[in-house]
């Protein structure tokens, strides 16, 4: 049976060699809105249209919209909350080795943390389709600003930004390297994700097979709960502090 036991989950991280893995609930209470759950994204942007490449490639206009009057802002007014900050310190203790993470807003760098691998890209970062010319977050929001779709100031090619669409594949190496990751660490340290979504949501059991502890950190439950020695049913911005300052 998994436990909710704070202490020993203190002290598995205190041993180091942790891995932390983290999803949209890791970014809730920096006001961002996860994907599934009552409130999510997807409750209220069908996922076909607004997350899919063969949407985009048809009609990129629809995701620069959002992107324009929803994604934009967020990102804009978001801060890395306590749960990024407790990942930071743990890795500036040298007790998490690396953040692997399904999210795109780039709070984790923000936070300070060093180590992280994205596995489903950044919404920061743009690209043009034609010439490949690379576009920061003030970048873009000017180009759409001017043309939705936004368009290169060199070529007039279409922007798009660094994010894996569904339909995509993951970045070179990444999910690769979080594998690697995932099977030399002694704690996997699962943080805000529904683990619903392939190839990461196979991590944990990567990490499991080859012998670390799981430890997951989540609102509700996962299919991989029965997998964990620990499990913690809170927000992560109230639970990583308390095992910090534990
Ligand atoms: P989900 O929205 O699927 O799951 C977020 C999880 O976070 C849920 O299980 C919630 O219970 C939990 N949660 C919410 N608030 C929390 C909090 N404050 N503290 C702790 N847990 C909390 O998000 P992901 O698992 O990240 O992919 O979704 C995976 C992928 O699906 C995303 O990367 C994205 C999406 O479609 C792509 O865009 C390719």
């Amino acid at each position: 049976m998994p436990s909710d036991d704070l202490s020993g989950l203190c002290e598995a991280i205190a041993k180091g060699n942790v891995v932390a893995f983290t999803g949209a609930g890791v970014s809730e209470e920096s006001g961002i809105p996860t994907y599934r759950g009552t409130d999510g994204f997807w409750t209220k942007y069908d996922p076909d249209k607004y997350a899919s490449i063969a949407y985009f490639e048809k009609d990129p206009s629809y995701y620069w919209s959002f992107f324009k009057d929803t994604r934009g802002p967020l990102l804009h007014d978001a801060k890395p909350n306590s749960a990024h900050i407790a990942l930071a310190e743990l890795e500036e203790k040298s007790k998490v080795n690396a953040v692997i993470t399904q999210n795109i807003d780039g709070l984790h760098q923000v936070a300070g943390s060093q180590n992280v691998i994205e596995l489903h890209g950044s919404s920061r970062a743009f690209h043009c389709m034609k010439c490949r010319k690379g576009y920061n977050l003030p970048e873009a929001e000017e180009a759409v600003e001017k043309a939705n779709p936004p368009i290169c100031t060199d070529c007039g090619g279409i922007l798009r930004p660094d994010i894996v669409f569904f339909g995509e594949m993951l970045p070179p190496g990444a999910i690769e390297k979080a594998f690697d990751l995932a099977r030399q660490c002694s704690l996997f340290l699962v943080v805000g994700s529904s683990l619903v979504v392939y190839p990461a949501a196979q991590a944990p059991v990567v990490a499991v097979e080859a012998g670390a502890e799981l430890a997951i950190i989540n609102v509700d439950p996962t299919p991989v709960d029965h997998l964990a020695k620990w499990i913690v049913h809170e927000k992560a911005g109230e639970v990583l502090p308390k095992l910090i300052e534990e």
